[in-house]
Formats: C-alpha cells, structure tokens, sequence
C-alpha cells in the first residue's frame, strides 16, 4: 500500500492541510485498512517499560487527537501510538485555517489550539479498542486543559480518566496554541502539575507510566530544572520535545504565521534540547526522542543523542507510512 503514498499524497495535496488530515483518518478508521507488513531486522528490537518493542518508532500525539484510528495506525507498523490530546472538556480550537504546509520546507506550521471532541468520546474509543484488541500495542493518551480553564485539575481530570485504558499518560504542557500552557514548565507550577497528578495516579494499583512533554524552546536554567523535578517526581519518561515557535530555519514568507513548527527545520534544535536533557537523565527514565525525524541518519542521531524511543508525525505527511520502512532499512 505504502508504494501508492506518491499519488495519494499528490491527491490530498490538493486539500487543504486538515481535510487531508480528516480525509486520511476517516480511512484509518475503516476495518477494511490493509495492515502493512513491517518485518525489522532483530536488532531494532528496543524495550520499552517492560514491553519487547520490534522498533523504537512511535506515533506522535496530535494524529489521532481523538482516538479514532488506534487500530488502523497499529497496522501501519507503530511499534506505539500516543493519542490526544485530550481536553476534559469538548471545545473547537482556533478558527480555520489552522495548519500550514511548507513543502519545500518539509515542515507544517500548525496552531490548532487543541481542537478536541472531549474526554468522554476519547475515553470511550480507547475502551471500545482495548474491548476488541486486549493489550495489544503499547498505547499512550497525551492530557491537555481547556483553553479557559485554570490548569493543574485539567490534568488531573484526563489522566484519572484515561488511565485505566492505556500503558503511559503524557501531560502535554508545551503546546504553544493554548495560552498560558507553556509556563506550566516553570518553576512552581510544575512542581504543583506533578504533584497532584502523581497522588491521584497513585491511588491507582496498576497505574500506567507517567510522561512529560516539553517544549524544544527552553533555555539551560529550564532545562536543568524540569529535570531535577523529573528525577524527584521519579517520572517514567520525557518527550523533547513539541513543536518550536522559532522561525530561524523557515523563508520569510512564514516568520509571521503564528503557531508551532514541525518537521525538517525543527531538527537540529529539537536533537540539541534532547541532547541537554540526556545530559541530565540519560540512565534515570526514558528519553522519547521528537521533532524532525524524516531519514535513517536522523533516526541515528535522535538515538545518538539520547533518546531510547522516537516519534514521528510530520515527515509522515510528506512520505507517508514508507517513512516506517525507509527509518529502518539502514
Ligand atoms: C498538525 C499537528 C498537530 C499536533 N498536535 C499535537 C497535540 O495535540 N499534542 C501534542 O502533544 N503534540 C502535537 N503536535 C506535535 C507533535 O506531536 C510533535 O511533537 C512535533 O510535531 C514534532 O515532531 P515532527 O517534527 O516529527 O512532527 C502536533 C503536530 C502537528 C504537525
């Protein structure tokens, strides 16, 4: 099926950016999705949190912000998929048009502002897939706030929520489409997030791993602090990172689209952030490597730099699920 992704991206090319994305959701939805084989050399084999993954590349949050397609993006060859994110509550995000392409580029410029059907319709797709396909795929949903909500219970809301359901919770405080959101990083605030999630998890017996996604955009103070709180809060994993709001590496056409950059350009200062955390958590929880990944040598150096895992998600649109097998044939 992958052999067809050059004209089938010719065909939702000619869509704007979110019908393209509905488009292909919709069709990842049907049962009737052919599974593509993926057979790995052995020696991607990678453990992660107790499970013998066949690689180390997984769906990063924001495809299927609503859990609609788990199984379908399963038998595209994710060894695991992280859904959402997530809002308690449904609401709409920004107004469209709200995703960009940058074909030359590689990249997209998005600023959905976490346009989310809610935690009750989420909540009950993931209960719906683990009814049909027991444990099968390691399976993370990615928690959110509302846009005019005050934060900290937000979190704590989606994660009890979700938990029962899935085998890692990602708190997503690094977008940069909802206001507000990204200073849940600093100092005080993080400390509170992680501190009332982590007692509400805990009264659970067999809670799911608990995971922070940061911002590539964080300056060494930063850096050294959110990892001291990852260490002290004894967090299973960390994803560095989300998309960046730098514009360095795109032409000035773009510099004045508002929203978060992804793909191509986001590479090397995505791999230099992952590189700081490394420093300091290398060996003390799971590094998940993102933002960029769109060549086997980039696959090499996301691991190079520390990472255990990976995710991917915009070099999916310009090479579709070859991608997969493209990252794992060197
Ligand atoms: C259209 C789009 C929507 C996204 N939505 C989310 C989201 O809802 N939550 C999230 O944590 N990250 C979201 N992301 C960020 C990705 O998960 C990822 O961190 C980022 O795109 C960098 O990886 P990439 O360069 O491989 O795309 C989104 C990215 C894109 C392109």
């Amino acid at each position: 099926m992958h052999h067809f992704y050059p004209l089938l991206r010719h065909l939702l090319f000619m869509l704007d950016a979110e019908t393209a994305h509905n488009t292909t959701i919709a069709a990842l939805r049907s049962p009737f999705f052919p599974a593509i084989p993926l057979s790995p050399h052995p020696r991607w084999a990678t453990p992660l949190w107790g499970h013998a993954l066949p690689h180390p590349i997984g769906l990063a949050a924001g495809f299927d912000k609503d859990a609609e397609a788990v199984a379908g993006l399963f038998k595209l060859g994710f060894s695991f998929v992280e859904v959402g994110t997530v809002t308690p509550q449904p609401q709409a995000g920004n107004s469209r048009p709200r995703v960009f392409r940058l074909p030359q580029q590689q990249a997209v410029i998005n600023r959905y502002g976490f346009n989310s059907k809610g935690l009750d319709y989420v909540v009950a797709n993931l209960r719906r897939y683990r009814h049909h396909h027991g444990r099968q795929g390691v399976l993370g949903a990615n928690v959110g706030k509302n846009k005019n909500s005050e934060g900290v219970a937000d979190f704590v809301t989606g994660a009890n929520a979700v938990a029962p359901y899935v085998d890692y919770i990602t708190l997503n405080i690094s977008s940069p489409n909802t206001p507000g959101l990204r200073d849940l990083q600093h100092d005080n605030a993080l400390t509170e997030l992680l501190d009332r999630v982590q007692t509400h998890l805990s009264a659970l017996t067999s809670g799911p791993k608990l995971v922070l996604k940061v911002a590539p955009d964080l300056d060494d103070e930063h850096i050294h602090h959110i990892a001291a709180q990852v260490i002290k809060f004894k967090l299973d994993g960390l994803i560095a990172g989300n998309t960046t709001l730098r514009r360095d590496a795109v032409p000035d056409v773009w510099q004045h689209e508002a929203g978060g950059l992804s793909g191509a350009p986001l590479f090397d200062h995505a791999t230099t952030t992952l590189q700081k955390f490394s420093y300091h958590l290398k060996g003390k929880t799971t590094l998940i490597g993102c933002g960029g990944i769109g060549t086997p040598q980039q696959l090499q150096q996301k691991l190079a730099a520390g990472a255990d895992v990976v995710q991917i998600y915009t070099g999916l649109i310009y090479q579709g699920p070859a991608l997969l097998h493209t990252l794992l044939s060197s």
